[in-house]
């Protein structure tokens, strides 16, 4: 038996802060922050569990389940609440589900490792998931620092994954890590984010490319297949630079980053959500994840969409 999407739902915090607002305090401007990385406007507020809480209610609610239903939760986060204990207890209790709770960090990458981990639970009896992506990274952003201050914006997005379905979700996946490259994106506990913005980018579309073409041939597919990519969402020019060597074109690509800024392991799901919501995934659909960020991790992943799950 294979598993399936059967809900999504997001989460954004009330307020929106342009780019013009970091322009009256800081030395950049709307115009550098548009050509250099495509966004216009972040979110900011609030907290991860509360965010990923909200998330999981919508895709509860979209699945036409309840939090009792879902006997896994996977909270994919590189800012939990607190040091000790996990947010996803707190997530797991607000919304009353069932079986166990863990967080997961692999930063960017890491919705694409929670949903492929949580998959492979449900291949082994779990019967309903709840994938979450959740972030405040504004909390752990130097809000002086103009270099990392316009990128990181706080949100959230959940799916239900649900076993019964007649096919696979997974088409084929890859995870990684470069442990040797982690002084390149990091933030101290108590601390903010530094980041070697230009070798990261480099390394970024590097990375992605190779994964990518990885679980394309494990998929027994090539780039004219995929239907919608979904990429992480740090800088539309990274996206830009992978899908012109991939040959992909733009329009079958989700972006959300002019509006949300970079969430980490929110940018994928809140990108999925929305193409969901928008009407751009049918049935059969094949899709194509991939992230990277600090660790640094990569990870992507070929699934086939579909609503099909257990039986109501
Ligand atoms: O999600 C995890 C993965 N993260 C990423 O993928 C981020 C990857 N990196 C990037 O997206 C880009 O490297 C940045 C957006 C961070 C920077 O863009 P860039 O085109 O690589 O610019 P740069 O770092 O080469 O900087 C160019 C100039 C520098 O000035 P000088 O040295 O040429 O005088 C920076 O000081 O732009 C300056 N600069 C800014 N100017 C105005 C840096 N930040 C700003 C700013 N406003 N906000």
């Amino acid at each position: 038996m294979g598993s399936a999407i059967t809900g999504w739902g997001d989460a954004l915090p009330d307020r929106v802060v342009t780019n013009d607002e970091f322009a009256a305090r800081l030395d950049t401007s709307d115009e550098w922050i548009v050509a250099r990385t495509g966004i216009r406007e972040r979110r900011m507020g609030s907290t991860t569990s509360e965010l990923a809480v909200q998330a999981g209610r919508a895709a509860l609610k979209s699945a036409g389940i309840d939090g009792a239903d879902v006997d896994l939760l996977v909270l994919a986060t590189t800012t939990p609440d607190q040091a000790i204990p996990a947010t996803s207890a707190a997530v797991h209790h607000a919304l009353g589900c069932r079986g166990g709770a863990f967080d997961l960090n692999a930063a960017c990458a890491g919705f694409v490792y929670a949903l492929v981990t949580a998959d492979a639970l449900l291949g082994a009896g779990h019967r309903r998931a709840l994938v979450i992506g959740s972030e405040t990274l504004s909390r752990v952003t130097d809000q002086e620092d103009r270099s990392t201050a316009v990128l990181f914006g706080d949100g959230a997005a959940a799916i239900v994954l649900e076993s019964g379905a007649t096919g696979d979700l997974v088409l084929s996946y890859d995870l990684g890590v470069d442990g040797s490259a982690a002084s390149l994106l990091y933030a101290d506990h108590g601390g903010h984010i530094h980041m070697e913005g230009r070798e990261v980018f480099r390394r970024a579309v590097r990375t992605e490319m190779v994964s990518i073409e990885r679980v394309l041939a494990d998929a027994g597919i090539g780039p004219d297949d995929v239907d919608l990519f979904v990429p992480h969402q740090a800088n539309v020019r990274i996206i830009e630079a992978v899908n012109e060597r991939l040959g992909l074109p733009m329009e079958r690509t989700a972006i959300v980053l002019d509006h949300t800024g970079n969430t980490s392991a929110a940018s994928i799901p809140l990108a999925l959500a929305e193409a969901a919501d928008s009407g751009r995934l049918a049935e059969g659909d094949t899709v194509l994840l991939s992230g990277f960020g600090a660790g640094m991790t990569w990870a992507s992943a070929v699934i086939r969409w579909g609503r099909r799950g257990l039986p109501r």
